[in-house]
C-alpha cells in the first residue's frame, strides 16, 4: 500500500531510487513520483504521472539530474483519485520541501483548514499534503532542523503513516517517520537508503536497520541518527537480509506470479526445514500453551483462508476450539479475550494493519499472541509473544501463491505442536503426518509437472460470466481461495461453496454450461462420497465439472489429477492448479497479472 523509498550517497540519486520503485511498485500502481535535491537552496526537481511506474520513466526519458539524494513513492490511492496533482511527493508553498506518505492522517480535514487559514495553498485533495505545510511550518520554527520539526509534526497527527522528506537547504539529508505503517534503513557504504521494505535497496546492501513505532531516523551518505518521539537517540537495531536481489527477480519467467506459483517446492521445503520432526519447544517458552482454551486465528485474504485450514488441523489434533477472524471485523465487534486466549495472527507482510490492529486488541485484553509471518523483522512478528517465520522468501506479484502454501505449512506444523504440548495427539498418528509432510515438496513438483493442460481448458471458459468452486472439510477452504484467485486476476464472478451447502441456496445460481470446479477430498475419506453426489446435483442441473481429485471421478467433464496425500494435506496440492488456472484465465482475458487493477498487495491501511 503505497512503496516509499529514499537515497542519500555518493552515486547519483535517480537511478537507486526508481530501481526502488520498480521494486516496491506492488505495493500500489495508481501513480508514481520523484523529487531530488539538485541545487542547494532552489526549489526541487519533481515529476510525477498518474499510473504506473512506466508512465513516469517516459516522461523522464534519458535526462539524469545531477543530483545525490532524493525520494520516491509509489501510490495506492486512499484520499483523492489517481491524478498527478494527487500523486506524490507533494510540496511546500516554496517548492523546497518535499513529502511522500504511505498510511492515512485521520485529523487531515481539521488540519487542512488551519493551515488554509494560516496561508497554506493547497494543490491537491490528499491527507498527505496537510502534513507537509504543517512540516513546513515546523522546521522555521525549529530553525531548520527537519529531525526536529518531523517530530513535533508526528506528535499532531493522528492515523498510520510512514513519512519521508527533504529539503533543498539541506542537500544529502532525508528525515522518515512511523507509526503502523513499515519503513526500513538500508545501511550501505557511503550511501544510506530508506524504504517500506528492503526489496527496494537489496541489491546495494544486505544490511538493514529496524525502526520502531513512533521513531523518527535523520539519514546523510555517512551517517543514521534514530531518535525516539522526545528526541533521544537510539541505539540501532541492525540485521542481515538472508535472500538476495536474484529472489525479487523474475528469472526468465513471464510473471512474477508464475515464478512464485513454481517456486512452491522449495518455498514448502524452506519452510519445512528443520521442522519435521516438531517444532523446537523453545519457539513458545514463554507462552503456556496447556493452559489455552481458545485459540482465534486473525488474517485477512489468502492468509484468512489458510487459516480456515489450519482450524480444521488445530481442532482434530490438539482438541481446542478454533475460532477463525476477518481481522477487519475481529476488533470493532469487541470480542470476549483473556489470558487463555491463544490469537494466531497470519500475515505474509507482517504490516497488514487490520491484522495488526486485531492482534493489539487482543493482546490488550491478555491475549498470548504465536504469529505465523512470511517477513523478518516486521511489526506483527516483532509485537508476538512468539513467531513462526514462513520461508517462501520474497512475494512480489499481488496475488498470493507461495506465501499461502508455506503458511498451510505453517499452520500444520503449528497444530502438530499444540497436539503434542497438549497431549492431545498420538505420537504414531504425528509421526505419519510428518512423513506426509515431508513428501510434498516432491508432490507439488508433480502437480506443477502436469498443468501445462491447463492453458487450453482455461481458455474454454474465457468468456463465462461465472465460475463456482466447491469443497468440502478443508476443501472449503481451498475453493474459497480458488474463488479469490480468480477474482483479483480474472475480474470474474466467481464464488466458493461448501459443497454441502450447495441445495441451500447457491445451487439456484447453476445454469447450462456453468463451469464448476469441484475439489474433491481424498479419495477413501467419508467425505469423497458426499462431495460426489454433490457433483451429481450440480452436474444434473448442467453444470460443466472440472474435477481435481486423487482418483478418477466419472461426474467429471474434465478431471485434473493430483497425487494423494493426507487428507488435511490436501490443499496443498489442490490450490496449486487452481492458482494456474486464474493465471491463465488473466492472460486469456488480457489482464495484468502481477499488478491487478485497484489492488495492492501490502495493506497497510484500515
Ligand atoms: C492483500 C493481498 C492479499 C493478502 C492480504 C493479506 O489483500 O492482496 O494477497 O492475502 O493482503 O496480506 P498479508 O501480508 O497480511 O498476508
Amino acid at each position: 500500500m503505497c512503496g516509499i523509498v529514499g537515497y542519500t550517497g555518493k552515486g547519483l540519486a535517480l537511478s537507486p531510487v526508481l530501481e526502488g520503485l520498480r521494486r516496491l511498485e506492488y505495493r500500489g500502481y495508481d501513480s508514481a513520483g520523484i523529487a531530488l535535491v539538485v541545487t542547494k537552496g532552489a526549489p526541487l526537481w519533481i515529476e510525477k504521472r498518474a499510473g504506473k511506474l512506466g508512465n513516469l520513466e517516459e516522461i523522464l526519458g534519458d535526462a539524469i539530474p545531477e543530483s545525490h539524494s532524493g525520494i520516491g513513492h509509489t501510490r495506492w490511492a486512499t484520499h483523492g483519485g489517481p491524478t498527478d496533482d494527487n500523486a506524490h511527493p507533494h510540496l511546500d508553498n516554496e517548492g523546497k520541501l518535499a513529502l511522500i506518505h504511505n498510511g492515512i492522517i485521520e485529523n487531515y480535514v481539521e488540519l487542512r483548514a488551519e493551515l488554509e487559514k494560516r496561508g497554506h495553498t493547497f494543490k491537491s485533495e490528499t491527507d498527505t499534503e496537510s502534513v507537509v505545510h504543517l512540516l513546513s511550518d515546523a522546521r522555521k520554527t525549529h530553525k531548520g532542523d527537519l529531525a526536529a520539526a518531523m517530530r513535533e509534526v508526528c506528535g499532531q497527527l493522528r492515523g498510520s503513516f510512514t513519512l519521508l522528506a527533504i529539503h533543498s537547504d539541506e542537500p544529502g539529508r532525508i528525515v522518515g517517520s512511523r507509526r503502523n505503517s513499515p519503513l526500513v534503513v538500508g545501511v550501505g557504504e557511503g550511501e544510506n537508503f530508506l524504504a517500506s521494505d528492503v526489496s527496494a535497496f537489496i541489491s546495494h546492501t544486505k544490511r538493514a536497520l529496524e525502526l520502531g513505532q513512533d521513531e523518527v531516523v535523520d539519514i546523510t551518505a555517512s551517517s543514521i541518527v534514530v531518535t525516539d518521539a522526545s528526541g533521544k537517540v537510539l541505539p540501532h537495531r541492525e540485521y542481515e537480509i538472508s535472500w538476495d536481489a536474484s529472489a525479487a527477480e523474475r528469472g526468465g519467467y513471464a510473471h512474477f506470479m508464475l515464478k512464485e506459483i513454481y517456486e512452491q517446492p522449495k518455498a514448502i521445503a524452506d519452510t519445512l526445514i528443520g521442522r519435521t520432526a516438531g517444532l523446537d519447544p523453545e519457539i513458545t517458552a514463554g507462552i503456556d500453551l496447556k493452559g489455552i482454551n481458545k485459540v482465534v486465528i486473525i488474517a485477512c485474504g489468502t492468509a484468512y483462508h489458510a487459516g480456515l485450514v489450519g482450524k480444521y488441523a488445530i481442532e482434530k489434533w490438539a482438541d481446542i476450539s478454533v475460532d477463525v477472524e476477518l481481522a477487519s471485523e475481529y476488533r470493532y465487534r469487541e470480542p470476549s479475550v483473556d489470558a487463555q486466549t491463544l490469537i494466531i495472527p497470519i500475515s505474509q507482510s507482517g504490516e497488514t494493519m487490520d491484522t495488526l490492529m486485531a492482534m493489539r486488541y487482543a493482546r490488550s485484553h491478555g491475549a498470548r499472541v504465536f504469529s505465523v509471518c512470511n517477513t523478518n523483522g516486521s511489526t506483527i512478528p516483532r509485537e508476538s509473544d512468539a513467531v513462526l517465520y514462513t520461508h517462501a522468501g520474497p512475494e512480489i506479484a499481488v496475488a498470493s501463491t507461495k506465501a499461502f502454501t508455506a503458511q498451510l505449512i505453517a499452520m500444520y506444523l503449528l497444530a502438530l505442536h499444540l497436539g503434542r504440548v497438549r497431549g492431545t495427539l498420538d505420537s504414531k498418528i504425528a509421526h505419519e503426518i510428518e512423513l506426509e509432510l515431508a513428501e510434498l515438496p516432491a508432490k507439488v513438483e508433480q502437480v506443477l509437472e502436469t498443468v501445462e493442460p491447463l492453458r487450453e481448458l482455461t481458455r474454454k471458459f474465457k468468456d463465462s460470466s461465472s465460475m463456482l468452486f466447491l469443497g468440502r472439510h478443508v476443501g472449503f477452504p481451498t475453493a474459497l481461495e480458488g474463488a479469490l484467485k480468480l477474482k483479483e486476476l480474472a475480474y470474474m464472478h466467481a464464488e466458493g461453496f461448501a459443497g454441502g451447502e450447495l441445495k441451500h441456496g447457491p445451487i439456484a445460481l447453476i445454469d447450462t454450461g456453468t463451469p464448476v470446479i469441484a475439489i474433491m477430498p481424498a479419495v477413501g475419506t467419508l467425505l469423497a462420497e458426499k462431495m460426489a453426489s454433490n457433483v451429481q446435483e450440480v452436474k444434473a442441473r448442467g453444470a460443466i465439472i472440472i474435477a481435481i481429485s486423487d482418483a478418477p471421478l466419472a461426474s467429471a467433464d474434465h478431471l485434473i489429477r493430483i497425487p494423494s496425500t493426507h487428507e488435511f494435506l490436501q490443499p496443498i496440492l489442490s490450490v496449486v492448479p487452481l492458482q494456474v488456472i486464474a493465471y491463465e484465465m488473466a492472460i486469456a482475458r488480457g489482464n495484468d497479472v502481477d499488478q491487478p487493477r485497484n489492488l495492492a498487495k501490502s495493506v497497510t491501511v484500515e
